[in-house]
């Protein structure tokens, strides 16, 4: 497996800041980019907060969260982030087209040796490798949400995928603290998405079939399974804009009815109510 100290991520959204800070805490030297100015000042405010609170809790040292600040840095751009990376997550928009641009520009910009993984919840990497003359060194690694307490990561191997890239960002993930996964064939979902995506399913349908109210069907899920939270707030938690752009890619890409979004998932995309990042999704949420 390759050696790996210095790490990019592309995009510095919900994901991104936090896999970004994850990596700092672990040692990496992390550039962390992001084309929106709103969303990496945001993203720096979010590593200002969390660092100092994280000490005055006694959960991280002075010096382990100094370390961490001073190996973390971001950026508006691209070729400052990756010029001299080993490793590089992407984590932009789900977008096919904006990501294989990305990795055709991340291609240029980078070192040969540097291993180029994406942070996509459902596109396998064989989607995006031919943007980039090293397939070999292309793969997925997915991130749950929030990403500094979820210890799941799936690496996904396409058949693309070097076994050496695949050995390097599992070790990336072990030494962020993970547990990770291997995948050794793509899947659209991967693992835990396609788990999760059948109980939201059922979820929404109950509630649009009119069985029961949300906050009684996530009260059911938390006190009937032990989920930490329910299939509603947990939709507010990963953002119904992404989401509903996840659900409509695949009704579109099938045309298989049974893959049409719910009506009440529809609705709240439509009205902008996408979850905890709005002030509101299913539940209201205070905003900073
Ligand atoms: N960012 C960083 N840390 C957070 C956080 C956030 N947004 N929310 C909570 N935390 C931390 C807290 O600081 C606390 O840490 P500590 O115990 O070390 O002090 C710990 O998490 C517990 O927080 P709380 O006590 O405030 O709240 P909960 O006990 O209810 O935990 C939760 C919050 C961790 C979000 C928990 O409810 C949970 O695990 N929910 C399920 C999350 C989940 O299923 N994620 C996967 C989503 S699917 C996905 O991401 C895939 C993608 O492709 C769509």
């Amino acid at each position: 497996m390759q050696q790996v100290e210095k790490i990019a991520v592309i995009g510095a959204g919900n994901m991104g800041h936090q896999i970004a800070l994850s990596a700092a805490l672990a040692g990496y030297r992390v550039k962390c980019a992001d084309v929106n100015p709103e969303i990496l000042q945001k993203a720096e405010q979010f590593v200002d907060n969390y660092l100092p609170e994280r000490v005055a809790k006694g959960k991280l040292t002075e010096e382990t969260a100094k370390g961490a600040r001073d190996k973390l840095s971001f950026t508006a751009d691209l070729k400052e982030a990756a010029a001299d990376a080993d490793f590089v997550i992407e984590a932009v928009l789900e977008k096919l087209d904006l990501k294989r641009k990305i990795f055709a520009q991340l291609d240029e910009i980078c070192p040969p040796h540097t291993v180029l993984a994406t942070n996509s919840s459902y596109i396998v990497s064989s989607k995006i490798a031919d943007a980039t003359r090293r397939p070999e060194k292309v793969c997925n690694m997915h991130f749950f949400n929030p990403a500094l307490v979820m210890k799941t990561v799936e690496v996904v191997k396409g058949p693309h995928t070097s076994g050496e890239t695949a050995a390097t960002a599992m070790e990336v993930g072990k030494r962020m603290g993970k547990t990770p996964v291997l995948l050794h064939k793509e899947i659209y979902g991967f693992l835990v998405n396609r788990v999760i995506t059948a109980i939201r399913n059922e979820a929404l349908y109950l509630h649009d079939l009119g069985v029961a109210s949300y906050e009684d069907i996530d009260t059911a899920v938390v006190n009937g399974l032990g989920h930490p939270m329910g299939p509603f707030r947990l939709m507010d938690l990963v953002g119904i804009d992404l989401l509903y752009d996840i659900i409509m890619n695949r009704y579109q890409d099938s045309g298989d009815s049974s893959f049409k979004p719910s009506p009440h998932l529809v609705e709240k995309y439509v009205k902008g109510e996408w979850g905890r990042k709005t002030g509101k999704g299913f539940y209201n949420y205070p905003t900073s």
